[in-house]
């Protein structure tokens, strides 16, 4: 028989759908009752039971069925975050299903708890083809997925408002440049406040010479203590077009998956820097097709 202890905690404390709705102020208490009424009456589901006395939309079911499931998850009108990180604010969404897909293709082919196997840079040819957006959603979905995931920004040429220290709306303050500069350890890494589980690690001041410090060996060492601490590392990179950077922190990653954009990034160039990339001893473990 199962005894309480058998089970998770989480599941045995976890309240109701109707219970969090009412505590984050979506549902009203004397509307739960006339949910609760209509459930028992008509056997529903809860959710089917609002949805059918339109007291709450299916957007709301989901964001209470992930607080049930203590999935990281941000109600769309919480603006703690960038927009643009749809896999924390809508996690439903298409781009939220093929980011999961892509999470999936990953576990199978590249992560499997080895610490050789925890890093992965995210490249890509073109300017704008969308490495941070994929590789701070993915950072997102592999957080929810319960791994311990750490974000490196390591775009030393972003302009600010593109950098991972904006879309996470964290402090300026030192980062990865710091790291590399020997002034600071994995301490500077940054925990995201409504996304337990990721870590991010910003770009921090910008260096003047960006290439001299990613080949420094300090970064080989800082990935490898961050691969004892964290299940999934995933790197942020500059165009490979146009800096021999991604390729740096490719070979000191091991591992890239390839990100381009419909109708705008060219197939010959994204096979060009495949091919760059393998001739430097890197594992390209998977393609990202961007379509927003
Ligand atoms: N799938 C998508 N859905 C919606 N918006 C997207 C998507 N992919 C990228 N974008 C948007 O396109 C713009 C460029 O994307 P992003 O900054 O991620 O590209 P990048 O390859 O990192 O560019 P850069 O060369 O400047 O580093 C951003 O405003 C981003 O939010
Ligand atoms: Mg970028």
């Amino acid at each position: 028989m199962n005894t309480s202890e058998d089970i998770p905690s989480a599941v045995v404390a976890a309240p109701s759908i109707g219970d969090i709705l009412v505590s984050t102020g979506v549902l009203r208490p004397q509307n739960l009752e006339q949910i609760l009424q209509l459930q028992q009456r008509e056997k529903l589901p809860f959710g089917e039971a609002a949805i059918a006395l339109k007291l709450l939309t299916r957007e709301d079911i989901d964001f209470a069925l992930s607080k049930q499931f203590d999935y990281s998850y941000l109600d769309a009108q919480d603006g703690s975050l960038s927009p643009q990180l749809v896999a924390a604010y809508k996690p439903f969404s298409r781009v939220g299903e093929n980011l999961r897909a892509v999470r999936s293709q990953l576990m199978l082919n590249w992560f499997n708890g080895e610490l050789s196997r925890k890093v992965l840079a995210v490249v890509s040819p073109g300017k704008g083809d969308g490495r941070s957006f994929v590789a701070a959603n993915l950072a997102i979905v592999f957080t929810q997925q319960g791994q311990r995931t750490l974000l490196i920004d390591a775009d030393l040429r972003a302009k600010p408002e593109c950098s991972q220290q904006a879309l996470f709306q964290l402090d300026r303050g030192p980062g990865l440049s710091s790291i590399l500069a020997g002034r600071g350890g994995l301490d500077l890494v940054k925990l995201v406040p409504g996304l337990p589980g990721l870590c991010v690690l910003t770009v921090g001041a910008v260096p003047p010479n960006p290439q001299e410090l990613l080949g420094r060996a300090v970064f080989g060492r800082m990935l490898m203590k961050a691969s004892e601490l964290f299940d999934v590392i995933l790197i942020d990179t500059p165009s490979g077009n146009d800096y021999a950077d991604a390729e740096i922190i490719s070979a000191r990653a091991g591992a890239a998956i390839m990100v381009a954009r419909k109708n705008q990034s060219l197939v010959p160039q994204a096979s060009v820097l495949s091919r760059r990339l393998q001739d430097s001893g890197v594992s390209m473990v998977g393609a990202v097709l961007n379509d927003a």
